[in-house]
Protein backbone atom coordinates (compact mmCIF):
# COMPACT_ATOMS: atom_id res chain seq x y z
CA UNK A 1 0.00 0.00 0.00
CA UNK A 2 1.33 3.61 -1.03
CA UNK A 3 0.35 6.42 1.16
CA UNK A 4 -0.72 9.77 0.28
CA UNK A 5 -1.41 13.22 1.15
CA UNK A 6 -3.14 15.94 -0.79
CA UNK A 7 -2.27 19.27 0.25
CA UNK A 8 -5.70 21.65 -0.98
CA UNK A 9 -8.98 20.10 -1.29
CA UNK A 10 -10.05 22.43 -3.95
CA UNK A 11 -11.19 21.87 -7.17
CA UNK A 12 -8.18 19.81 -8.35
CA UNK A 13 -7.63 18.03 -5.15
CA UNK A 14 -11.10 16.97 -4.38
CA UNK A 15 -10.97 15.46 -8.05
CA UNK A 16 -7.71 13.14 -7.26
CA UNK A 17 -9.64 12.18 -4.22
CA UNK A 18 -12.28 11.27 -6.37
CA UNK A 19 -10.17 9.02 -8.45
CA UNK A 20 -7.92 7.56 -6.13
CA UNK A 21 -11.36 6.28 -4.30
CA UNK A 22 -12.77 5.69 -7.36
CA UNK A 23 -9.32 3.33 -8.55
CA UNK A 24 -8.10 0.38 -6.73
CA UNK A 25 -4.66 0.85 -7.28
CA UNK A 26 -3.43 0.24 -3.32
CA UNK A 27 -3.35 3.49 -3.57
CA UNK A 28 -4.17 4.84 0.73
CA UNK A 29 -5.27 8.25 1.08
CA UNK A 30 -3.47 9.20 4.65
CA UNK A 31 -3.85 12.75 5.21
CA UNK A 32 -5.76 15.76 3.17
CA UNK A 33 -4.49 19.39 4.59
CA UNK A 34 -7.48 21.91 4.08
CA UNK A 35 -7.21 25.80 5.51
CA UNK A 36 -10.53 26.15 6.69
CA UNK A 37 -11.41 22.88 8.60
CA UNK A 38 -15.22 23.95 9.76
CA UNK A 39 -15.57 23.91 5.80
CA UNK A 40 -15.25 20.09 5.48
CA UNK A 41 -17.11 18.82 8.78
CA UNK A 42 -19.41 16.73 6.41
CA UNK A 43 -16.56 15.63 4.21
CA UNK A 44 -16.72 11.52 3.92
CA UNK A 45 -13.25 12.12 4.34
CA UNK A 46 -13.45 13.75 7.55
CA UNK A 47 -11.06 11.65 9.98
CA UNK A 48 -8.26 12.59 7.64
CA UNK A 49 -8.63 15.96 6.98
CA UNK A 50 -6.42 18.66 8.63
CA UNK A 51 -5.68 22.23 8.94
CA UNK A 52 -2.15 21.28 10.12
CA UNK A 53 0.93 20.66 7.93
CA UNK A 54 2.75 19.40 11.40
CA UNK A 55 0.27 16.67 11.32
CA UNK A 56 1.07 16.03 7.48
CA UNK A 57 4.93 15.69 8.37
CA UNK A 58 4.17 13.20 11.27
CA UNK A 59 2.35 10.79 9.06
CA UNK A 60 4.30 8.30 6.96
CA UNK A 61 3.58 9.05 3.62
CA UNK A 62 5.36 8.29 1.02
CA UNK A 63 3.76 10.72 -2.02
CA UNK A 64 3.19 14.36 -1.39
CA UNK A 65 0.49 15.68 -3.84
CA UNK A 66 0.57 19.95 -3.72
CA UNK A 67 -2.51 21.46 -4.98
CA UNK A 68 -2.35 24.52 -3.09
CA UNK A 69 -1.65 26.84 -5.75
CA UNK A 70 0.99 29.78 -5.54
CA UNK A 71 4.34 30.20 -4.56
CA UNK A 72 3.85 30.17 -0.68
CA UNK A 73 3.79 27.81 1.79
CA UNK A 74 3.72 25.78 -1.55
CA UNK A 75 7.47 26.25 -1.85
CA UNK A 76 8.26 25.11 1.73
CA UNK A 77 6.21 22.24 2.06
CA UNK A 78 7.27 20.91 -1.10
CA UNK A 79 10.90 21.59 -0.08
CA UNK A 80 10.24 20.04 3.34
CA UNK A 81 8.86 17.12 1.98
CA UNK A 82 10.99 16.54 -0.91
CA UNK A 83 14.32 16.77 1.81
CA UNK A 84 12.34 14.48 3.87
CA UNK A 85 13.01 11.81 1.04
CA UNK A 86 8.92 12.22 -0.13
CA UNK A 87 7.77 12.50 -4.01
CA UNK A 88 6.28 15.22 -4.65
CA UNK A 89 3.31 15.60 -7.19
CA UNK A 90 2.28 19.28 -7.63
CA UNK A 91 -0.17 21.31 -10.54
CA UNK A 92 1.57 24.40 -9.42
CA UNK A 93 2.96 26.66 -12.29
CA UNK A 94 3.34 29.87 -10.58
CA UNK A 95 6.36 27.61 -8.43
CA UNK A 96 7.39 25.28 -11.08
CA UNK A 97 8.02 28.47 -13.58
CA UNK A 98 9.93 30.00 -10.89
CA UNK A 99 11.36 27.77 -8.66
CA UNK A 100 11.46 24.26 -11.32
CA UNK A 101 15.23 23.79 -11.24
CA UNK A 102 15.69 24.35 -7.79
CA UNK A 103 13.13 22.12 -6.71
CA UNK A 104 14.16 19.38 -9.46
CA UNK A 105 17.88 19.35 -7.84
CA UNK A 106 16.53 18.82 -3.85
CA UNK A 107 14.63 16.06 -5.75
CA UNK A 108 17.45 14.44 -7.19
CA UNK A 109 19.62 14.91 -4.48
CA UNK A 110 17.47 13.29 -2.40
CA UNK A 111 16.38 10.36 -4.73
CA UNK A 112 13.10 11.18 -4.83
CA UNK A 113 10.46 12.15 -7.95
CA UNK A 114 9.11 15.58 -8.22
CA UNK A 115 6.44 15.35 -10.94
CA UNK A 116 4.12 18.24 -12.29
CA UNK A 117 2.27 17.16 -15.35
CA UNK A 118 -0.76 18.88 -14.32
CA UNK A 119 0.82 22.36 -14.20
CA UNK A 120 0.57 22.52 -17.78
CA UNK A 121 -2.45 21.97 -20.34
CA UNK A 122 -4.82 20.37 -17.55
CA UNK A 123 -5.65 16.84 -18.48
CA UNK A 124 -3.24 17.18 -21.75
CA UNK A 125 0.06 14.75 -21.62
CA UNK A 126 2.26 17.60 -22.70
CA UNK A 127 5.21 17.43 -20.37
CA UNK A 128 5.87 13.64 -20.60
CA UNK A 129 5.55 14.02 -24.55
CA UNK A 130 8.06 16.87 -24.60
CA UNK A 131 10.19 15.08 -22.45
CA UNK A 132 10.09 11.61 -22.86
CA UNK A 133 8.23 10.71 -26.76
CA UNK A 134 10.03 13.99 -28.65
CA UNK A 135 13.79 12.57 -26.32
CA UNK A 136 15.24 12.11 -30.38
CA UNK A 137 14.17 15.85 -31.82
CA UNK A 138 15.40 19.36 -31.36
CA UNK A 139 12.21 21.34 -30.43
CA UNK A 140 11.74 24.19 -33.07
CA UNK A 141 8.24 25.76 -31.88
CA UNK A 142 5.77 25.37 -29.09
CA UNK A 143 2.14 27.04 -29.89
CA UNK A 144 -0.76 26.77 -27.95
CA UNK A 145 -3.94 27.92 -26.46
CA UNK A 146 -2.28 27.53 -22.65
CA UNK A 147 -5.37 28.66 -20.81
CA UNK A 148 -8.60 27.60 -20.10
CA UNK A 149 -10.64 30.30 -18.86
CA UNK A 150 -9.70 32.93 -21.04
CA UNK A 151 -10.55 30.58 -24.06
CA UNK A 152 -14.03 29.99 -22.26
CA UNK A 153 -14.60 33.85 -21.86
CA UNK A 154 -13.43 34.21 -25.65
CA UNK A 155 -15.77 31.13 -26.65
CA UNK A 156 -18.78 32.59 -25.26
CA UNK A 157 -18.03 36.33 -25.77
CA UNK A 158 -17.48 35.03 -29.82
CA UNK A 159 -20.34 32.27 -30.30
CA UNK A 160 -23.08 33.50 -27.41
CA UNK A 161 -22.12 37.13 -27.36
CA UNK A 162 -21.94 36.81 -23.58
CA UNK A 163 -20.16 39.94 -21.99
CA UNK A 164 -16.93 39.40 -20.75
CA UNK A 165 -17.73 39.74 -16.73
CA UNK A 166 -20.63 36.67 -16.85
CA UNK A 167 -18.40 35.00 -19.26
CA UNK A 168 -15.96 35.29 -16.23
CA UNK A 169 -18.36 34.63 -13.24
CA UNK A 170 -19.45 31.08 -15.38
CA UNK A 171 -15.35 29.92 -15.39
CA UNK A 172 -14.58 31.04 -12.16
CA UNK A 173 -17.74 28.77 -11.03
CA UNK A 174 -17.40 25.84 -13.38
CA UNK A 175 -13.45 25.67 -11.58
CA UNK A 176 -11.44 27.13 -14.07
CA UNK A 177 -10.24 30.47 -13.01
CA UNK A 178 -7.34 30.55 -10.48
CA UNK A 179 -8.44 32.17 -7.30
CA UNK A 180 -7.24 35.09 -8.22
CA UNK A 181 -8.35 35.31 -12.05
CA UNK A 182 -5.94 38.12 -12.85
CA UNK A 183 -3.37 36.29 -13.27
CA UNK A 184 -5.91 33.74 -16.34
CA UNK A 185 -6.97 36.86 -18.18
CA UNK A 186 -3.77 38.88 -17.57
CA UNK A 187 -2.10 36.46 -19.66
CA UNK A 188 0.10 35.21 -16.71
CA UNK A 189 -0.99 32.16 -16.14
CA UNK A 190 -0.17 31.44 -20.05
CA UNK A 191 3.30 32.55 -19.62
CA UNK A 192 4.18 30.45 -16.89
CA UNK A 193 2.68 27.43 -18.59
CA UNK A 194 4.77 28.51 -21.78
CA UNK A 195 7.90 29.04 -19.92
CA UNK A 196 7.93 25.83 -18.62
CA UNK A 197 7.41 24.12 -21.74
CA UNK A 198 9.64 25.83 -23.49
CA UNK A 199 12.53 25.25 -20.64
CA UNK A 200 11.76 21.95 -21.34
CA UNK A 201 12.07 21.68 -24.73
CA UNK A 202 15.01 23.76 -25.79
CA UNK A 203 17.24 23.17 -22.42
CA UNK A 204 17.37 26.39 -20.76
CA UNK A 205 16.00 28.60 -18.26
CA UNK A 206 12.97 31.10 -20.27
CA UNK A 207 12.03 33.21 -17.84
CA UNK A 208 8.32 34.61 -18.63
CA UNK A 209 9.58 37.72 -16.82
CA UNK A 210 11.56 38.66 -20.04
CA UNK A 211 9.01 38.37 -22.74
CA UNK A 212 5.82 39.79 -23.94
CA UNK A 213 3.06 38.96 -21.91
CA UNK A 214 -0.87 40.57 -22.97
CA UNK A 215 -4.12 39.24 -21.66
CA UNK A 216 -8.08 39.27 -22.79
CA UNK A 217 -9.19 42.30 -20.25
CA UNK A 218 -9.20 44.61 -23.08
CA UNK A 219 -10.91 43.00 -25.82
CA UNK A 220 -13.97 44.48 -27.02
CA UNK A 221 -16.68 43.64 -29.01
CA UNK A 222 -15.78 45.53 -31.53
CA UNK A 223 -12.27 43.42 -32.00
CA UNK A 224 -14.49 40.08 -31.90
CA UNK A 225 -16.37 41.69 -34.67
CA UNK A 226 -14.14 42.45 -36.60
CA UNK A 227 -11.85 39.04 -36.12
CA UNK A 228 -14.64 37.67 -37.53
CA UNK A 229 -14.77 40.17 -40.44
CA UNK A 230 -11.50 38.94 -41.51
CA UNK A 231 -12.63 34.97 -41.15
CA UNK A 232 -11.11 34.33 -37.95
CA UNK A 233 -11.60 34.46 -34.19
CA UNK A 234 -9.83 35.81 -30.92
CA UNK A 235 -7.59 33.07 -29.20
CA UNK A 236 -5.11 33.93 -26.42
CA UNK A 237 -1.85 31.95 -27.62
CA UNK A 238 1.39 31.66 -26.20
CA UNK A 239 4.10 31.27 -28.70
CA UNK A 240 7.91 30.42 -28.79
CA UNK A 241 10.56 29.09 -31.17
CA UNK A 242 13.94 28.16 -30.93
CA UNK A 243 16.58 29.48 -33.66
CA UNK A 244 20.02 29.82 -33.41
CA UNK A 245 20.35 29.55 -29.79
CA UNK A 246 17.49 31.90 -29.19
CA UNK A 247 14.33 32.28 -27.71
CA UNK A 248 11.67 34.05 -28.87
CA UNK A 249 8.61 33.83 -26.74
CA UNK A 250 5.38 35.68 -25.99
CA UNK A 251 1.41 35.53 -24.54
CA UNK A 252 -0.84 37.39 -26.32
CA UNK A 253 -4.16 37.55 -27.86
CA UNK A 254 -4.22 37.03 -31.83
CA UNK A 255 -6.92 36.46 -34.44
CA UNK A 256 -6.30 32.84 -36.07
CA UNK A 257 -8.34 32.51 -39.33
CA UNK A 258 -10.50 29.72 -39.74
CA UNK A 259 -8.44 27.22 -41.41
CA UNK A 260 -5.87 27.44 -38.10
CA UNK A 261 -6.18 24.60 -36.14
CA UNK A 262 -6.68 26.80 -32.91
CA UNK A 263 -9.88 28.12 -34.32
CA UNK A 264 -11.43 25.08 -33.54
CA UNK A 265 -10.47 25.04 -30.23
CA UNK A 266 -13.75 26.51 -27.78
CA UNK A 267 -14.77 26.49 -24.28
CA UNK A 268 -11.91 25.24 -21.83
CA UNK A 269 -10.67 23.07 -24.27
CA UNK A 270 -6.57 23.49 -24.48
CA UNK A 271 -4.19 22.86 -27.76
CA UNK A 272 -0.29 22.81 -28.09
CA UNK A 273 1.31 22.48 -31.16
CA UNK A 274 4.84 21.13 -31.02
CA UNK A 275 7.01 21.23 -33.38
CA UNK A 276 10.47 18.91 -33.79
CA UNK A 277 13.07 19.09 -36.02
CA UNK A 278 12.54 15.00 -36.90
CA UNK A 279 8.68 14.53 -36.04
CA UNK A 280 7.00 17.42 -37.62
CA UNK A 281 4.14 19.04 -35.53
CA UNK A 282 2.08 17.45 -33.41
CA UNK A 283 -1.31 18.88 -32.18
CA UNK A 284 -2.11 17.60 -28.61
CA UNK A 285 -5.58 18.91 -27.29
CA UNK A 286 -7.92 18.18 -24.50
CA UNK A 287 -9.53 20.05 -21.37
CA UNK A 288 -7.39 22.62 -20.22
CA UNK A 289 -8.41 23.28 -16.60
CA UNK A 290 -11.25 21.17 -14.37
CA UNK A 291 -11.69 19.20 -11.44
CA UNK A 292 -11.37 15.65 -13.46
CA UNK A 293 -9.27 16.33 -16.56
CA UNK A 294 -6.52 17.88 -14.25
CA UNK A 295 -6.91 15.63 -11.45
CA UNK A 296 -6.12 12.83 -14.40
CA UNK A 297 -2.68 14.29 -14.58
CA UNK A 298 -2.20 14.16 -11.04
CA UNK A 299 -3.16 10.74 -11.03
CA UNK A 300 -0.76 9.62 -13.28
CA UNK A 301 1.61 11.46 -12.39
CA UNK A 302 1.31 9.27 -8.49
CA UNK A 303 1.10 6.52 -10.55
CA UNK A 304 4.17 6.92 -12.42
CA UNK A 305 6.14 7.93 -9.15
CA UNK A 306 4.52 4.43 -7.62
CA UNK A 307 6.22 1.99 -10.46
CA UNK A 308 9.11 4.49 -10.39
CA UNK A 309 9.20 5.66 -13.91
CA UNK A 310 12.30 7.34 -15.03
CA UNK A 311 10.33 10.66 -16.24
CA UNK A 312 12.35 13.09 -13.97
CA UNK A 313 15.11 15.58 -14.93
CA UNK A 314 16.51 18.57 -13.89
CA UNK A 315 15.61 22.01 -15.54
CA UNK A 316 19.07 24.18 -16.27
CA UNK A 317 19.94 27.44 -14.52
CA UNK A 318 21.07 28.81 -17.66
CA UNK A 319 19.02 31.25 -18.88
CA UNK A 320 17.61 31.60 -22.66
CA UNK A 321 18.70 34.58 -24.41
CA UNK A 322 15.21 35.74 -25.21
CA UNK A 323 14.33 37.72 -28.48
CA UNK A 324 11.43 40.21 -27.96
CA UNK A 325 10.56 40.25 -31.97
CA UNK A 326 9.37 37.16 -33.96
CA UNK A 327 11.17 36.83 -37.12
CA UNK A 328 7.82 35.81 -38.86
CA UNK A 329 6.13 38.15 -41.09
CA UNK A 330 2.12 38.66 -40.98
CA UNK A 331 -0.84 40.29 -41.33
CA UNK A 332 -1.75 42.85 -38.18
CA UNK A 333 -5.59 44.09 -37.04
CA UNK A 334 -4.60 47.38 -35.28
CA UNK A 335 -7.32 49.28 -33.31
CA UNK A 336 -6.31 53.06 -32.94
CA UNK A 337 -8.61 55.21 -30.56
CA UNK A 338 -8.12 59.38 -31.82
CA UNK A 339 -8.92 63.16 -31.18
CA UNK A 340 -8.20 63.55 -34.59
CA UNK A 341 -8.80 61.30 -37.70
CA UNK A 342 -6.94 63.31 -40.09
CA UNK A 343 -3.08 63.20 -38.64
CA UNK A 344 -3.67 59.90 -37.81
CA UNK A 345 -4.93 58.42 -41.16
CA UNK A 346 -1.90 60.42 -42.97
CA UNK A 347 0.62 58.93 -40.54
CA UNK A 348 -0.95 55.59 -40.88
CA UNK A 349 -0.51 55.76 -44.64
CA UNK A 350 2.79 56.75 -44.63
CA UNK A 351 4.00 54.44 -42.34
CA UNK A 352 2.41 51.09 -44.12
CA UNK A 353 2.00 50.61 -47.99
CA UNK A 354 -0.37 47.61 -47.36
CA UNK A 355 -3.50 48.81 -45.01
CA UNK A 356 -6.94 48.19 -45.06
CA UNK A 357 -8.97 51.30 -42.99
CA UNK A 358 -12.05 50.88 -41.58
CA UNK A 359 -13.09 54.45 -39.84
CA UNK A 360 -15.75 54.83 -37.33
CA UNK A 361 -16.52 58.63 -35.79
CA UNK A 362 -19.16 57.89 -33.67
CA UNK A 363 -17.11 55.59 -31.56
CA UNK A 364 -13.67 57.97 -32.75
CA UNK A 365 -11.80 54.49 -33.73
CA UNK A 366 -10.17 53.66 -36.38
CA UNK A 367 -9.42 49.64 -37.60
CA UNK A 368 -6.72 49.25 -39.59
CA UNK A 369 -5.56 45.84 -41.25
CA UNK A 370 -1.87 46.09 -41.96
CA UNK A 371 -0.51 43.55 -44.61
CA UNK A 372 2.85 41.73 -44.16
CA UNK A 373 4.93 43.00 -41.74
CA UNK A 374 7.29 42.11 -39.14
CA UNK A 375 6.54 42.76 -35.28
CA UNK A 376 9.75 44.97 -34.74
CA UNK A 377 7.89 47.00 -37.31
CA UNK A 378 5.12 46.99 -36.18
CA UNK A 379 5.97 47.77 -32.73
CA UNK A 380 8.26 50.76 -33.87
CA UNK A 381 5.73 52.28 -35.48
CA UNK A 382 2.78 51.87 -33.00
CA UNK A 383 5.47 53.47 -29.92
CA UNK A 384 5.42 56.48 -32.81
CA UNK A 385 1.68 56.68 -33.20
CA UNK A 386 0.87 56.39 -29.17
CA UNK A 387 3.16 59.56 -29.21
CA UNK A 388 1.00 61.83 -31.42
CA UNK A 389 -1.24 63.75 -28.94
CA UNK A 390 -4.21 62.94 -31.44
CA UNK A 391 -3.85 59.40 -30.57
CA UNK A 392 -5.24 58.09 -27.14
CA UNK A 393 -4.84 54.04 -27.28
CA UNK A 394 -3.90 51.78 -29.85
CA UNK A 395 -3.74 47.96 -29.96
CA UNK A 396 -2.62 45.52 -32.45
CA UNK A 397 -2.86 42.08 -33.05
CA UNK A 398 -1.16 39.40 -34.85
CA UNK A 399 -3.40 37.41 -37.70
CA UNK A 400 -2.24 34.31 -38.18
CA UNK A 401 -3.28 31.54 -40.84
CA UNK A 402 -1.93 28.17 -39.31
N1 LIG B 1 -6.78 28.66 -14.40
C1 LIG B 1 -6.17 27.66 -15.24
C2 LIG B 1 -6.81 27.73 -16.61
C3 LIG B 1 -6.37 26.31 -14.61
O1 LIG B 1 -7.88 28.33 -16.74
O2 LIG B 1 -6.25 27.20 -17.56
C4 LIG B 1 -5.58 25.21 -15.26
O3 LIG B 1 -4.20 25.43 -15.20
Amino acid sequence: MVSVAILGNGVVGSGVCELINKNNNNIKLSKILVRDIDKHKNDKNHSIITDKIEDVFAEDIDIVVELIGGIHPAYEYIKKSLNNKKHVITANKDLISKYGEELLEIAYENNVKLYFEASVGGGIPIIKNIKNYLVSNEIKSIKGILNGTTNFILTKMDKEKTSYNNALKTAQKLGFAESDPSSDIKGYDSARKLSILSTIAYKKKVCWESFKVEGIHDITETDIKKANKLGGVIKLLGISTFEEGKVYASVRPVIVTNNSEFAKINNEYNSIIVEGDSVGKLTFTGKGAGKLATATAVYSDIMDSIQKKENSFLFNYEKAFIKSDSNEQCDWYIKINYKNSHTVLNELTEFFKNIDLEINKRTNQILAVVKSEHEKYINEISDKLLQLEEVTTLRSLMILNN
